[in-house]
């Protein structure tokens, strides 16, 4: 059941993933070779906390930190760890999610760390390019599948792979509600789109192959070919007017 969100929750969610966008910025201008992921999720945690925030994250299902930190091949919900230590040429996908009276924000950049090779660079771009592909089809009146076939057909084209294992979603009370929103199918497909929907699009790209694994943590989420990953994600609200991003910073576009 897709919840429409009134004016009021709204504001809340407003609320959240202007904390999680500021925490986001924050962490990137902080990320640095040297730094350990862990040290990066205590700094995400300290942050939320003191501007009046939970960690959404934390204790989902047992997931024991504040940011998911994937570095590199890992596409999604790495843990953060005092062994991690970010170095020259690296790429790192953080995740946050945080709530605020009761309503989550939900956004996820890749940093290049230091110098990264040109190729790594594009894949971040075109990543970073494709989610405001999809969310320029959140419109009232058009399909979820429409979202998806955005992201799908513009990564396809630069020969990426699009991770078909993990899906964006609605927002709200929860952190994850209906409607599951692929980052591939069909346009036209899939539930209309109607004013009062939250949605995290959230693209989840590789260089490679498409497939990923979870590895033996029950978290950890890998490319099989062991190629480098890149994940963007925004909450949305859908109006009248068409998507307005919730979770925007104050640079619109990480990668130039
Ligand atoms: N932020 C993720 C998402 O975009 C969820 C994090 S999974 C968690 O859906 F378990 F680590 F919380
Ligand atoms: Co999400």
């Amino acid at each position: 059941m897709i919840i429409l969100k009134s004016a009021h929750e709204i504001e809340c969610i407003r609320k959240a993933s202007k904390l999680t966008a500021d925490c986001l910025e924050m962490l990137a201008k902080a990320a640095k070779p040297g730094l350990t992921t862990l040290e990066l999720d205590q700094m995400a945690e300290q942050y939320i906390r003191s501007h009046g925030g939970i960690p959404s994250c934390k204790g989902y299902y047992g997931f024991p930190a504040t940011i998911c930190a994937s570095v590199n091949d890992e596409v999604v919900h790495g843990i953060p760890s005092a062994k991690r230590k970010l170095k020259n040429g690296d790429v790192l996908s953080i995740d946050l999610v945080s709530k605020v009276d009761d309503y989550h924000g939900d956004s996820a950049i890749t940093i290049p760390i230091g110098h990264v090779k040109p190729e790594v660079m594009k894949l971040l771009k075109v990543t970073e390019e494709s989610l405001f592909k999809g969310i320029e089809m959140a419109q009232p009146g058009n399909h979820i599948g429409d979202i998806g076939h955005a992201v799908q057909s513009y990564c396809e084209q630069h020969g990426y792979g699009v991770v078909r294992d993990f899906v964006g979603h609605g927002l709200g009370r929860d952190m994850h509600e209906d409607p599951q929103i692929p980052n591939y199918g069909e346009a036209g497909h899939g539930p209309q789109i109607k004013p009062g929907m939250v949605l995290c699009i959230e693209p989840m790209i590789t260089l490679g192959t498409y497939k990923v694994e979870v590895l033996g943590d029950d978290w950890t989420t890998v490319t099989l070919d062991g190629k480098p990953a890149a994940h963007f994600e925004h909450t949305v609200v859908v109006t009248e007017n068409g998507p307005e991003i919730l979770t925007m910073r104050s640079e619109p576009r990480l990668i130039k």
